[in-house]
């Protein structure tokens, strides 16, 4: 299985520092598998460019009177291939649910969109020993009447771990990879990809990566550092 490399550059970069960043990406050379997701507005700087380029969140509407919200239609239009949807930070400043994440996976799939599903524990469910299941709960409720699972690739990001340096043991992380696959297998007797995200950096991911279960990495602020995005990527995609 080709691994993935996953740049979420969440709401970051202004417009002066896009060209340099841009510029930096396209000296990385062989980028197939390396996905950069920028805020919408960027994305015309992206496409078109030796790496595949994301959203960070979609609307559930095709397109229409929608005032604010991104189409999943326009995106794709754009030559978009990838829609991050349900990351913890939409869940939990936008109060997004698993019916509506379920919405915008169908809607992503409707538009062709390959859909980076992002699930995982807060820091409380952890310590209450109920990981895996938040985490069944999630892919059951998010994956409702969903069987496109090829489209799929299902990122495993521990909320408590998300900008905060720390990481899960190697245990951990393929524990819950293998979990996952496992219930994905039950529901749809399919096998899924999986990521995992949260404080990925260019000094952990040589350990993380170690994990053969992972299809590969979703980089928050480490990929806002092409040389780290750069070191990220040759370890993975190597
Ligand atoms: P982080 O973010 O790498 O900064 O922890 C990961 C994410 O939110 O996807």
């Amino acid at each position: 299985m080709e691994k993935i490399v996953a740049a979420n550059l969440k709401m970051n970069l202004n417009y002066n520092e896009i060209d340099d960043y841009v510029k930096s990406i396209n000296t990385f050379g062989d980028t197939k598998n390396l996905i950069v997701c920028p805020t919408s507005i960027y994305i015309p700087y992206f496409i078109n460019n030796i790496y595949a380029v994301g959203v960070q969140d979609i609307d559930i509407y095709d397109e229409g009177s929608y005032t604010g919200s991104l189409s999943p239609k326009q995106v794709s239009s754009l030559k978009v291939e990838y829609a991050i949807v349900g990351h913890s930070e939409r869940r939990k400043y936008y109060h997004e649910n698993d019916d509506l994440v379920n919405l915008k996976i169908q809607a992503a799939l409707r538009n062709n969109l390959t859909v980076i599903l992002c699930i995982g524990e807060t820091k409380e469910e952890k310590n209450l020993g109920k990981t895996k299941d938040k985490i069944k709960t999630q892919i059951i409720n998010d994956l409702r009447n969903i069987n496109d699972i090829d489209n799929i690739i299902i990122a495993y990001e521990p909320i408590w771990a998300i900008g905060t340096s720390i990481i899960p043991t190697l245990d951990d992380i393929r524990d819950i990879t293998l979990y996952i696959k496992a219930i994905v297998k039950e529901l749809l007797n399919k096998e899924v990809r999986v990521l995992y995200g949260g404080s990925v950096n260019d000094k952990n991911i040589e350990s993380i990566i170690s994990v053969e279960q992972l299809t590969g990495v979703l980089i928050g602020s480490a990929s806002l550092d092409p040389q780290k995005l750069k070191k990220i990527k040759e370890v993975v995609l190597k």
